[in-house]
């Protein structure tokens, strides 16, 4: 049922039944799309501790330092979609919205970050949908991390659906540098001068966190040599 449409019922007289009814009938699909995003979100999860853990086997080593995910909060999706001027319908969040679900992967070194994302992309079930080198080159924020969108397939009574999930790959560096510079987001209104000195600080740091990632990455490549 359509927003208008909605609102035209609700200005009628309606029992509370037929309004549980009513409402149950719209949630239950968005829930039910929800618990598809959490599965291809676990399925994706679950390669990438498949993939650690083969490299924890054959090479005693682990590329991935930490996993994090999550599902975007339904304000979220409604307030994308709006911003954006897209309906707000559940065709409209499959077809518009790509990071519902979202998995961040947190490795030690940038090259582990490459080959993570190469083996994934390698996998037969995977399709890559966007790829966006933010380490390559970084937004003009500073912000550096590699964003894979890629569609997976779960299985359903009806079948197999593909289902996308938004991938973040970064470095532990990385990681905590947006993870203040996230914080500066939240406070644009306050002093727009402090505001814009923090920026270009965060900038630099961005630039010595990379030169850090490096210099560790070739450090980690010597002792592996020794
Ligand atoms: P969103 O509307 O935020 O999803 O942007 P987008 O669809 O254009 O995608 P983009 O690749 O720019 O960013 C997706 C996600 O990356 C964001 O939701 C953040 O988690 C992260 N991100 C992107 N840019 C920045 C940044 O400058 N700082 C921080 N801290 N995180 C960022
Ligand atoms: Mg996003």
């Amino acid at each position: 049922m359509q927003k208008q449409d909605l609102k035209q019922y609700l200005l009628k007289e309606v029992t509370s039944q037929e309004l549980i009814e009513l409402v149950s009938e719209n949630i239950k699909p968005f829930y039910e799309l929800m618990a598809y995003y959490r599965c291809a979100m676990m399925e994706v999860e679950t390669k990438f501790r498949v993939l650690d853990e083969h490299f924890s086997l054959k090479y005693n080593s682990n590329p991935i330092e930490s996993i994090k995910s999550r599902l975007k909060a339904p304000e979220s999706i409604a307030e994308k979609l709006s911003r954006r001027g897209f309906p707000l319908t559940i065709e409209s969040i499959e077809k518009n919205i790509y990071d519902v679900a979202g998995v961040r992967v947190i490795c030690s070194f940038p090259r582990d970050i490459y080959m993570l994302a190469d083996l994934l992309l390698m996998q037969d079930d995977v399709v890559l949908v966007e790829k966006r080198d933010y380490i390559k080159n970084p937004k003009p924020s500073g912000y550096r991390s590699l964003h894979l969108i890629v569609e997976v397939p779960i299985y359903l009574h009806s079948g197999k659906k593909m289902v996308k999930v938004e991938v973040q790959l970064r470095t532990i560096a990385m990681d905590f540098w947006a993870s203040i510079e996230h914080k500066l987001r939240y406070k644009n209104n306050i002093n727009k001068k402090e505001v814009k000195t923090i920026a270009e600080e965060l900038l630099e740091c961005s630039r010595v966190s990379a030169m850090l990632d490096k210099r560790m990455e070739q450090i980690k490549e010597k002792i592996d040599k020794l």
